[in-house]
C-alpha cells in the first residue's frame, strides 16, 4: 500500500523515526516538499544520525531514495549530507533527485536571515533560505538543479538574478555580495551531483505503473502548511497532504493510505500562537525528558499538552488513517495527562481550530484531565502488555479526532515501536 507519512502538528513529531521503522516494506521512499529545514532523527545501528533533505529509507540497501521536484535544494549542504551518509558506510547509488528542484541560492538565505532580524517579519525560521527559495518559484524566476548541469546558462541566469536581489538588498541597506565563489561551488556540487540528477516525476510515474510500493516522507507538520497552517508562523510550502501532488506529479490514485504522526504532547518551534503551551517549571521538565531541542538548529523547543482540536483539524485536513503516537514514554510518570478538548473564546466554547494566528492567540483551551500509567513504557513490546492506562488513553484520542491509532513509539530506536493490530 502506497503510504504518505506526514506530521499532524508543528514538526519534530518523531517522522524520521518513524519512517524508517515503515520502510522496510517500501521500494521507493521519496520526499516531496520542504528542505534542509527538516531535521529528522534516525538511530543507524546505535547511532544518532539527522537527515535533513535524504528521504529517511536510505538505510534499507535495496530502497530507491527520491527527492522529489517538491523539494527546495541547497547543493552544497545536500553533497555534505550525501558525504556524511557515505562515512556511515551508505552507498546511496539507489539515490534520484529531481532536475527540476528548485534552487536555494546565496540570496536566499542573506534575505531570510535580513527579514528575521528586521521588525516586518520575524517567524522564528531556521535561516537556511526556504521562504525566499519558494517566493522564486511563485514569482516565476527560479532556478533549478537541473540548470547546474549546464555551466555557461546557469552563469548568466545567476547573474540576471543577482542585478534583482542586489536592488532588494541596497534597499535594505545592504551591500551586494561577490557571486563568483558561491557560483563557482554551486557548479562543482552539480557535478558531485549530476549521476543522481533525473526526472523524477517519471521514474516514480514508472514506480507506480511497475507496482512499487512508494512510501511518501514528509517534513514540519501540518499547522505549519502555507496554506491550511497558523499563518503568517508557517513554512513556505504544503505539508499536508496537497504537497504530495504537486510535489512529486502522482496523483491521489497513487495513495492508499494516509499515516499521520503526532507526539504525546505537543511542542512547537520558532514564533507562532500555541494554545496549550507550558511556560512553566513543568513545561521545562517535559523539555528535559523529551530532550526538545531542535535537531536542525539546537533551539530548545515550546512544549505543552496535546491539543486534541488542533489534531482533529490536522486529521481532518489530511484524511489520516492511521496515528503513528510517539514519544508516549516520556510521559512515563506523570499521574495525570492533560489534553485540549475544546477552546474558549470571549466566553464562548468552540470545538473548531481557527488557524490563522490572529484568531488562534485569542483562544483559550480547555482540558480534560486523563489517568497516567506511571510505569516506564521503554521495553514493552506487544500491545497486549500496555497498562490499562495507556489504552484508555489511545481510546479517547481516537474516539475525539476519529482515528485509530496504530503505532506507539515507546523510545527513539527502531525496535522501540508497538503495532496495534487487533
Ligand atoms: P522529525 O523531524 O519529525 O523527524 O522529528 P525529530 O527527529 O526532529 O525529533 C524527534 C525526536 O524524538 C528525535 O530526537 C527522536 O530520536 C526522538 N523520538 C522519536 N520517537 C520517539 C519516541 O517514541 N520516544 C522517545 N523518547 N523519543 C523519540
Ligand atoms: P521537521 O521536518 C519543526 C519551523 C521554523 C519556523 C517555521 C518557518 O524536522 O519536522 P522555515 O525555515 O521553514 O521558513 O521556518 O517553521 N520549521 C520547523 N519546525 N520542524 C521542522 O521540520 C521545521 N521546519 C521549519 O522553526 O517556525
Ligand atoms: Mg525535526
Amino acid at each position: 500500500m502506497n503510504t504518505v507519512v506526514l506530521g499532524l502538528q508543528w514538526g519534530d513529531e518523531g517522522k524520521g523515526k518513524a519512517i524508517d521503522y515503515l520502510a522496510g516494506g517500501f521500494d521507493v521512499v521519496t520526499r516531496f516538499q520542504g528542505g534542509h529545514n527538516a531535521g529528522h532523527t534516525v538511530y543507524y545501528r546505535g547511532q544518532k544520525v539527522v537527515l535533513h533533505v535524504l528521504p529517511s529509507g536510505i538505510f534499507y540497501p535495496d530502497c530507491l531514495a527520491v527527492i522529489a521536484s517538491g523539494v527546495v535544494v541547497q547543493p552544497l549542504q545536500l553533497v555534505d549530507e550525501i558525504r556524511n551518509a557515505r562515512a556511515l558506510g551508505l552507498t546511496l547509488q539507489n539515490l534520484a533527485l529531481s532536475e527540476n528542484a528548485p534552487l536555494i541560492l546565496p540570496f536566499h538565505q542573506q534575505l531570510d536571515v535580513i527579514f528575521e532580524d528586521s521588525r516586518y517579519q520575524r517567524i522564528g525560521t531556521t535561516r537556511r533560505g526556504i521562504g525566499p527559495a519558494y517566493e522564486d518559484v511563485v514569482g516565476r524566476r527560479a532556478l533549478f538543479v537541473g540548470d547546474l548541469l549546464h555551466a555557461s546558462a546557469f552563469r548568466g541566469k545567476i547573474a540576471r538574478l543577482a542585478e534583482y536581489y542586489n536592488r532588494l538588498f541596497a534597499a535594505y541597506g545592504h551591500p551586494a555580495e561577490d557571486l563568483e565563489y558561491a557560483v563557482q561551488r554551486y557548479l562543482e556540487a552539480g557535478e558531485f551531483l549530476r549521476p543522481h540528477v533525473t526526472d523524477t516525476t517519471r521514474l516514480l510515474q514508472e514506480s507506480w505503473q511497475e507496482k512499487k510500493k512508494i512510501l511518501f516522507e514528509g517534513a514540519q507538520g501540518s499547522l505549519l502548511d502555507i496554506n491550511l497552517g497558523t499563518y503568517p508562523f508557517v513554512t513556505s510550502s504544503n505539508t499536508t497532504i496537497a504537497g504530495v501532488f504537486s510535489g512529486t506529479g502522482l496523483s491521489p490514485k497513487a495513495v492508499d493510505r494516509v499515516v499521520g504522526i503526532s507526539k504525546a504532547y505537543a511542542t512547537r518551534v520558532g514564533e507562532g500562537p500555541f494554545p496549550s503551551e507550558l511556560k512553566d517549571d513543568f513545561g521545562a521538565l517535559l523539555r528535559a525528558r523529551g530532550n526538545e531541542f531542535g535537531a536542525t538548529t539546537g533551539r530548545p523547543r515550546r512544549v505543552g499538552w496535546l491539543d486534541l482540536v488542533a489534531l482533529k483539524h490536522a486529521v481532518q485536513i489530511n484524511g489520516v488513517d492511521d496515528i503513528f503516537l510517539t514519544k508516549l514514554d516520556v510521559l512515563d510518570d506523570l499521574a495525570e495527562i492533560r489534553v485540549a478538548t475544546a477552546y474558549e473564546v470571549d466566553g464562548e466554547r468552540r470545538a473548531a481550530f481557527p488557524c490563522h494566528a490572529e484568531a488562534l492567540d485569542r483562544v483559550t483551551p480547555v482540558y480534560q484531565a486523563l489517568p497516567g500509567w506511571q510505569c516506564s513504557l521503554g521495553a514493552i513490546e506487544r500491545a497486549q502488555d500496555l497498562p490499562r492506562a495507556v489504552r484508555s488513553y489511545i481510546d479517547f484520542i481516537e474516539t475525539f479526532v476519529g482515528a485509530r491509532i496504530r503505532y506507539l513509539g515507546v523510545g527513539g530506536e527502531r525496535r522501540q515501536t508497538i503495532e496495534i493490530t487487533d
